[in-house]
């Protein structure tokens, strides 16, 4: 058995001593998580308002998930794709049905579904459309998160994500969000083979573009014969009150990229949806991952997606969402920092008028962990609300609740805080 540390202060001094400083976590050592509930080292009790960055939709340790889990554990973990799996073909089946694709390559993080559009992309817009070898150009969005590899990054204009990296990936362009002037015009060049896009900006912070942007996208692309690359890794499977964020307006990608909750956070699972003409462009050993497509994965990925069905997820995450909105906007007449709430189902952020570079965010986060809630920043100006989709009204009231009262609290001391002398 694993040894088992004594107190939060050992596990974060472990962590400093022998991680990588690549995060910048609270101080909170979790230890125990259930459905919307963690508990920390010491045992004190949270609810979790990150879902492990909307991984875990379908709340901690779900027994059916775990259930699923430790059946397949048991039977058959890990083949490579050298042969072939019972479990691959069902699972395959499943999403495609699930989400009206002909195929799906399915793969482990996030980044490597993205890792995998694009190379589809590039592929398709060589062999299909004709474009020059080497030509292929790719639109991104101004303030897109697709992960963080050495190409992904390149699309990046996030300065934390880039600097120091280079060189970067060629065959990027990036386009201003939310903006369909600037795509038709980018989407006119013949050399352009996919359009690469979140339905609402997560990392970002939340931000949803205006109604009708995405069909548009959808259509330009149609009319351009680009392939509409929808990046659903935080957005998809019901975190935004459907099943895909992009079912809101009623488009149906090209490319379908999914992630995080599709395995209900309790393995890397990702996936790429598609139709025959792009997937079959990809031929044997051109593209694959040991662990892609894993015995384990697909019989707990096809476990989590159906809880996400039998549960009715993305109906709590609309009927939840719209109730934490409405009070979060109550809250905001009154309120003498926090400006704006955004989002849509239970992928949501509050704003707080300070700028980007302050600690406010932060030190809300800090004192809400204090009062038994946990939340992230995504800049030091705003904060990401993301709840486990299991989550009741009783539940998500007291979160209100908690959110208010702190955000009072703070906005108390900020009056109270001593001027400094000059
Ligand atoms: C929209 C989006 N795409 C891709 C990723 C990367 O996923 P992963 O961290 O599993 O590589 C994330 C992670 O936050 C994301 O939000």
């Amino acid at each position: 058995m694993a040894e088992k540390v004594k107190s939060s202060k050992e596990a974060i001094e472990l962590e400093e001593k022998y991680g990588a400083h690549n995060y910048h976590p609270l101080p909170v050592v979790l230890a125990k998580g259930e459905g919307v509930f963690l508990w920390d080292v010491e045992g004190k009790k949270y609810y979790d308002f990150l879902s492990a960055y909307s991984a875990v939709n379908q709340g901690h340790c779900h027994p059916r998930i775990v259930d699923a889990m430790k059946k397949q554990a048991e039977t058959l973990t890990l083949t490579s794709r050298a042969f072939h799996s019972d479990q691959l073909g069902i699972a395959e089946k499943y999403l495609c049905e699930l989400f009206n694709y002909d195929k799906v390559l399915m793969m482990n993080s996030g980044a490597e579904a993205n890792e995998t559009a694009i190379k589809l992309a590039r592929k398709w817009g060589y062999t299909k459309k004709g474009i020059p070898e080497n030509e292929a150009v790719i639109i991104a969005c101004k303030h897109n998160f697709h992960g963080r590899t050495t190409t992904i990054i390149s699309a990046s204009t996030d300065p934390v994500a880039t600097k120091g990296f280079g060189p970067y990936m060629p065959g990027f362009q990036v386009v201003e969000y939310d903006n369909v002037e600037v795509l038709e015009e980018a989407l006119s060049n013949p050399n352009v083979c996919g359009l690469w896009i979140e339905p609402i900006q997560g990392e970002a912070g939340v931000y949803v573009p205006s109604d009708g942007y995405l069909k548009k996208a959808q259509e330009l692309c149609t009319k351009h014969n680009v392939i509409l690359m929808m990046d659903e890794i935080q957005t998809g499977i019901a975190r935004t009150g459907k099943m895909l964020a992009s079912d809101h307006e009623g488009v149906h990608p090209d490319m379908l990229i999914l992630g995080k909750a599709i395995s209900g956070g309790a393995m890397p699972v990702s996936a790429v949806l598609t139709n025959d003409d792009i997937m079959l462009t990809i031929k044997p050993g051109e593209h694959g991952s040991t662990y892609g497509g894993n015995p384990l994965a697909c019989a707990v990925m096809v476990e989590a997606l159906e809880v996400v069905k039998d549960e009715k997820l993305a109906e709590n995450a609309e009927r939840l969402g719209n109730l934490f909105r409405d009070r979060i906007n109550q809250f905001i007449a009154e309120s003498e920092i926090v400006n704006l709430v955004r989002g849509k189902g239970l992928l949501n952020a509050i704003v707080v008028n300070d700028s980007e570079e302050s600690s406010t965010a932060w030190d809300i986060c800090v004192a809400l962990k204090e009062n038994g809630l946990l939340a992230k920043p995504t800049h030091g100006n705003i904060i990401r609300f993301a709840p486990p989709l299991v989550i009741t009204e009783e539940q998500i009231n007291a979160c209100i609740d908690i959110i208010v009262d702190t955000i009072k609290e703070y906005e108390t001391k900020q009056w109270n805080k001593p001027v400094a002398l000059s």
